[in-house]
């Protein structure tokens, strides 16, 4: 049996200016299970940080939750208090962005820094953080730790940087570990080495981790399951073996349309026309029908729900989605 560990419900995250409202998150809907890897995937700017920023209750201003709750154990963090979630970050979920730089002080060693997150989290002496934050080191596979720990991050290359970030991460042992483009900024052999460290911390910690990026590539090799964003909503939810196998939602079709396989003789690669809307437009109907080979007058007239097909083992938000008469409606968002 799964057990839960992060249960999102109804969640929209606006902001809210004189020009109007952007719904960046517009009702979503997510679990995920202790120590699997769940991928959110999407194009630039459907909502991918912002939710995971929800999450965290990082949003920045003007952005706020406007609906819904986001429960860890149980524990909805929505209404928790700026030092509830100060200790709640770092110790129970971590978060690693896609440019190491910004997690990382330029001037201080990274072994201090690594000791330094440790000693924020754990009543520990400074000599047991300077050695737990060598043995971190190591487990991330950093050769030489007692050497590099004295190093400032620019004496670094890219890929350690990112180690040391993972290091720092993984330093308080989180439940959760939220992955926001870790790899984007590296080169793809690099690129694999981190996802490979990042599955193998991932078995040995019993961590689950929430992997957003926008490279469908990159979810094949490291999630369980898939959740595929498009302008703040998610569009089809299921296992990632499934959704490679068979793409259900038109937007993840034409995703899937737009890389370049492995293993078959390569068809001409066709980019998905139009862009995704601005989260200020409003809509009545589908957020996609303007860009869907399938839309017809309904989609843009009514907004399709998630709905769960085969005992919930995959959702789509589509009309035109009708493999099974077992459909059950999942979304908060036709709430809206
Ligand atoms: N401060 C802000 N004010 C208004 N809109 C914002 C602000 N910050 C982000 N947005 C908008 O929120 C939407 C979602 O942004 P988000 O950063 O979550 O996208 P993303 O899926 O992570 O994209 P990427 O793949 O480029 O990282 C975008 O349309 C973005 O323009
Ligand atoms: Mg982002």
């Amino acid at each position: 049996m799964k057990e839960t560990l992060l249960e999102i419900e109804g969640l929209k995250t606006h902001f809210i200016t004189k020009k109007g409202t952007g719904r960046v998150v517009d009702g979503i809907d997510l679990t995920v299970y202790k120590g699997e890897t769940l991928g959110i995937v999407g194009e630039s700017g459907c909502g991918k940080s912002m939710t995971s920023l929800s999450i965290l209750q990082l949003v920045p201003e003007p952005g706020k939750i406007v609906a819904g709750s986001i429960k860890l154990n149980g524990d909805d963090l929505v209404t928790k208090t700026e030092k509830q979630m100060q200790a709640i970050r770092g110790n129970h979920i971590s978060m690693i962005f896609q440019e190491p730089m910004t997690s990382l002080n330029p001037v201080i060693t990274v072994g201090e820094q690594i000791a330094e997150t440790i000693r924020a989290h754990q009543p520990i002496s400074r000599k047991e953080a300077r050695i737990k934050s060598i043995e971190m080191l190591r487990l991330v596979g950093i050769p030489s730790p007692e050497e590099r720990a004295k190093q400032e991050p620019y004496q670094l290359s890219g890929g350690m940087r990112q180690r040391v970030v993972i290091a720092m991460a993984l330093a308080c042992n989180p439940e959760l570990l939220i992955a926001d483009e870790p790899t984007t900024a590296l080169d793809v052999t690099i690129q694999s080495q981190i996802i490979k460290l990042m599955k193998d911390l991932q078995k040995e910690l019993n961590m689950a981790v929430l992997f957003i990026t926008h490279d469908l590539g990159v979810v094949a090799e490291s999630c369980d399951r898939v959740a595929v964003m498009y302008a703040g909503e998610i569009v089809e939810k299921s296992t990632t073996e499934e959704l490679f196998r068979k793409p259900k939602h038109p937007y993840t079709k034409g995703l899937l349309d737009s890389i370049p396989k492995i293993n078959e003789v390569q068809e001409e690669l066709t980019p998905m026309k139009g862009s995704i809307p601005s989260p200020f437009t409003e809509h009545s109907g589908c957020k996609f029908a303007d860009r869907c080979p399938l839309a017809t007058d309904i989609c843009f007239e009514q907004h399709p729900s998630l709905v769960a097909y085969e005992n919930d083992s995959y959702q789509v938000r589509c009309f035109h989605y009708n493999e099974s008469t077992s459909g059950k409606d999942v979304g908060h968002a036709k709430q809206s």
